[in-house]
């Protein structure tokens, strides 16, 4: 963006109203600069886009991509959804060729699911901060502490992770796999200690031990600023991410009756479905922004507003355009997870597939 136009002011004689019509004069001159930046680039996207739909269409490729992909990823991928959505995709495609816009563990559980085809991603650097939360080494001493606990990864993993569980669940189905599991049976659940206690809440199981991993991009969206945009919009109703550091707090005080009730702890899909059926007219969104195009593409006539407007996550948006036709066109970086890692951690992902929330 072109903001060499922009200088703090020098003194407080500048805000007289002698100084106002320069003022003025730069905040016109900064706003056409932006809009004329923003339909360059909206060219250049549609440009890009129609490459990567002919390419896609030449390898006869699936572009799946997440709920927090940057906006034009968004736009010309064949399936937008949460992570439980892209590995029940990736698993029903008879496409040769799956290009996952995602982080990498996402690409991992495509080729996992479906090891006949050729699994693309488009930047393999894309990581997770609450997937390298746990290590293996980590995992094997825990077991080794409880031997006779199930291991419940949320998919949030490496595939050497999943190939150590039993059971894998993402947000979406989490309380349902948990619910599955004899009451009397140990848990040991991974890596979300959010998500962990949120589940541990709801389900009343004490014999759930937690990871104390987190998501940085979750953990940073804070109880304070989610209430506070809760009392700027009093009729909207609040959705909130499982990975939150505020949504197992929210739902103590929910079964307390002193939170609004209007307070819906979902996930990315949930939030879409929830939003799409609601009376309200207004949501206060707590998790990644990027969710925000979609709801407001599929959701016309409704205000949705982001209960932290910094909660991005660079890994999400390290996945452009640019790369997602590089990778079709080169036909690289394709995924490739050993057949004794797969072949254990399919184990878990079907259990998670065999429970949709
Ligand atoms: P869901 O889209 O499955 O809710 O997960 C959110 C997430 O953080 C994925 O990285
Ligand atoms: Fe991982 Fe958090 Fe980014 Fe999701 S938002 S991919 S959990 S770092």
């Amino acid at each position: 963006m072109r903001r060499s136009a922009f200088r703090v002011p020098s003194s407080a004689l500048e805000v007289l109203p002698a100084s106002l019509a320069t003022a003025d004069r730069i905040h016109t001159q900064i706003t056409s600069d932006d809009r004329a930046e923003r339909a360059e680039r909206g060219t250049r996207n549609a440009e890009l886009g129609e490459t990567v739909r002919r390419l896609a269409d030449e390898r006869d490729a699936v572009i799946l991509a997440h709920n927090y992909q940057v906006p034009e990823i968004q736009d010309i991928a064949d399936f937008v959804g949460d992570s439980l959505g892209l590995a029940i995709q990736a698993r029903k495609t008879d496409a040769p060729v799956i290009v996952m816009c995602g982080v990498y563990f996402m690409a991992e559980t495509a080729k996992i699911v479906n090891p006949e085809r050729t699994v693309l991603s488009p930047d393999p650097t894309a990581g997770c901060s609450l997937a390298d939360s746990i290590t293996l080494r980590d995992l094997r001493r825990w077991k080794s502490e409880h031997p006779e606990a199930v291991v419940v990864s949320y998919v949030n993993t490496t595939a050497e992770i999943k190939a150590e569980s039993d059971y894998c669940v993402t947000s979406g189905n989490a309380e349902a796999v948990v619910r599955s599991i004899p009451a009397d049976q140990e848990i040991l659940f991974l890596p979300d200690q959010f998500l962990g206690s949120w589940l541990k809440e709801r389900t009343g199981r004490e014999n759930m031990h937690i990871w104390l991993g987190e998501c940085h991009v979750h953990a940073g969206i804070r109880p304070e600023e989610v209430r506070a945009r809760q009392e700027a919009y009093a009729d909207a109703d609040l959705l909130i991410h499982p990975e939150c550091g505020c949504a197992s707090a929210c739902v103590w005080a929910n079964g307390r009756g002193v939170m609004n009730p209007r307070t819906y702890v979902l996930s990315t899909e949930g939030m879409v479905k929830h939003a799409s059926t609601s009376a309200a007219d207004t949501f206060v969104v707590a998790t990644e922004t990027g969710i925000l195009h979609r709801l407001h593409k599929e959701i016309q006539g409704k205000r949705f507003v982001a209960a932290d407007e910094n909660a991005v996550c660079g890994y999400m948006k390290q996945i452009t355009l640019e790369k997602v036709r590089d990778t079709l066109r080169d036909l690289a970086p394709t995924v490739e997870v050993p057949s004794p890692i797969a072949d254990r951690a399919r184990i878990a992902i079907d259990r998670m597939l065999a429970v949709h929330a």
